[in-house]
């Protein structure tokens, strides 16, 4: 029986996850809690080497499907190495991003559809979130706060592409008011991190 607590945080590139991941690490850790802290595509050795295949700028031959099914073999790895094991431990798990960007980039983005959410259905293995922090941010202003550092091989992507991931996200948290919490990602770092705390104590106390 799992007795963890598993929250992951989803957004465009540029949304500011990483920051706001930390900031919540701390105040968890800070409150008792034995906080682990992961990411996808990654989190375990076999998946950061998929990581780097799907990332690869060099690899812009490879075809949507085969990306589609990286991510979730990326994704059965950590589930079963990682993310299950702690949560049967009782630790808080957090993870940056998780099934949803593969329904938002590969479903909607790549335009694959519900074929993302069929595969993912065996990768993910029952293990769904607790509670999802989605950092919604205008796909523009997203990509011109990364406009300097180098970018991926999604990043490389288009503005349509990346417009096209930002509704697929919108859709999802429609879709599961009860799991998706939309946060507006265009505040100050402050801001934000006192909206997701508030929300997240809601989400943890609520049970
Ligand atoms: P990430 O390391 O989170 O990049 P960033 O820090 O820029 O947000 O994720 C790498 C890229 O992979 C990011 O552009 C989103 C994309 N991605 C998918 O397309 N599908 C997926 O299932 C996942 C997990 C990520």
């Amino acid at each position: 029986m799992k007795k963890g607590y598993f929250i992951t945080f989803e957004g465009g590139d540029g949304a500011g996850k990483s920051t706001q991941i930390n900031i919540l690490k701390d105040e968890l850790t800070a409150a008792g809690y034995d906080v682990i802290l992961t990411r996808e595509p990654g989190g375990t050795q076999i998946s950061e080497k998929i990581r780097e295949i799907i990332l690869d700028p060099a690899n812009g031959e490879m075809d949507d499907m085969t990306e589609a099914f990286l991510y979730a073999a990326a994704r059965a790895q950590i589930v079963s190495e990682l993310i299950k094991p702690a949560l049967g431990e009782g630790k808080v798990v957090i993870c940056d991003r998780f099934v949803d960007s593969s329904i938002a980039y590969q479903g909607f983005g790549r335009g694959l559809g519900d074929a993302i959410g069929v595969i993912n259905t065996y990768a993910v293995d029952g293990c769904m979130p607790d509670v999802t922090i989605l950092l919604r941010l205008d796909p523009e202003k997203g990509s011109s706060r990364i406009a300097d550092r180098e970018h991926d091989r999604i990043e490389q992507a288009s503005d349509a592409f990346h417009r096209k991931v930002y509704e697929g996200y919108l859709k999802l948290e429609e879709l599961y008011p009860d799991r998706i919490v939309g946060i507006d990602a265009s505040g100050t770092i402050n801001e934000i991190a006192e909206e997701i705390s508030i929300r997240v104590k809601e989400m943890m106390n609520r049970g």
